[in-house]
């Protein structure tokens, strides 16, 4: 990787009174979170989406995908914010307008300072009933820690009787309204976009780049892999999101 930041980015940074980040699992990979698709590690490589992270797969066996997603919470209950998550957490006092996407449903980047994250893709920490919609807080400890296999039955709405659901976004429901306009909206109006640590396929999230380039935006992003959006954008850094950013936020602003 090359160890040069590009001048002009730096430059475009100190200059923007717009800046969105939007970040993806690889921004948590560090902290020890399981990205979806890196091979081997990623979930999806050891287990089935299908039968885990779609609505169908909550009616078939709910005690199988409300255990999964208990597990996932002790997994990012364990895990500490990254180099990365404190970065942008940095970078959002230094800019006038900051904005903070991401798809990810962990705490790590609230627990490194960030404040008002769009999160697109709902939140572990945010069961409600699927009744009734009423929340539904978690106890402070997930209620099994061994694995991912592991079936625990979902609580029962105090409210309505109904059956409490994650509080994530399955495939094939909708992202939440609001911070989709927020995000679209920060997207479209943004100087710089940075785009950390995603894989850029799952749609819509992914189309976010896309209209930060539409607005023409300087975009930047920041991933150890090759993707398919690398030739979209206007700079693609590859490395570490916890080496990379770290280092734009201190080149472009010292200290940090
Ligand atoms: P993916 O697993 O698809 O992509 C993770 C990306 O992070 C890959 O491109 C890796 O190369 C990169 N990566 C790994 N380590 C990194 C590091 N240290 N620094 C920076 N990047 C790193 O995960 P997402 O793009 O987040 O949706 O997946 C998008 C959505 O697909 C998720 O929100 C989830 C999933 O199915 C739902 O559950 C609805």
């Amino acid at each position: 990787m090359s160890r040069l930041l590009p001048e002009e980015l730096l430059a475009a940074l100190r200059r923007a009174s717009r800046v969105v980040v939007f970040t993806g699992s690889g921004v948590s990979a560090e902290s020890g979170v399981p990205t979806f698709r890196d091979a081997q590690t990623g979930l999806w490589a050891n287990f089935d989406a299908m039968e885990l992270a779609t609505p169908d797969a909550f009616r078939r066996d709910p005690a199988l995908v409300w255990g999964w997603y208990e597990w996932r919470r002790a997994v990012v209950q364990k895990a500490e914010p990254n180099a990365a998550h404190r970065a942008i957490a940095t970078m959002a006092t230094r800019v006038p307008t900051f904005t903070l996407i991401t798809q990810n449903v962990d705490d790590l980047h609230e627990r490194a300072g960030s404040r008002d994250v769009l999160h697109l893709h709902g939140q572990l920490a945010r069961p409600y009933c699927q009744g009734c919609n009423q929340p539904w807080t978690p106890p402070a400890q997930p209620s099994l820690e061994a694995s991912g296999g592991t079936r625990v039955d979902p609580p029962v709405c105090p409210e309505c009787g109904g059956r409490v659901r994650p509080g994530v976004v399955w495939f094939g429901e909708s992202l939440p309204e609001h911070e989709w306009l927020a995000a679209t909206e920060a997207a479209s109006r943004c100087e710089v976009f940075f785009c950390v640590g995603t894989s850029s396929v799952v749609f819509p999230a992914a189309s976010l780049t896309s209209v930060a380039i539409a607005a023409e935006a300087v975009t930047v992003q920041v991933n150890p892999n090759p993707t398919d959006i690398d030739g979209a954008v206007t700079w693609s850094i590859r490395g570490a999101a916890g080496e990379v950013l770290p280092r734009i936020v201190a080149k472009a602003w010292g200290g940090d």
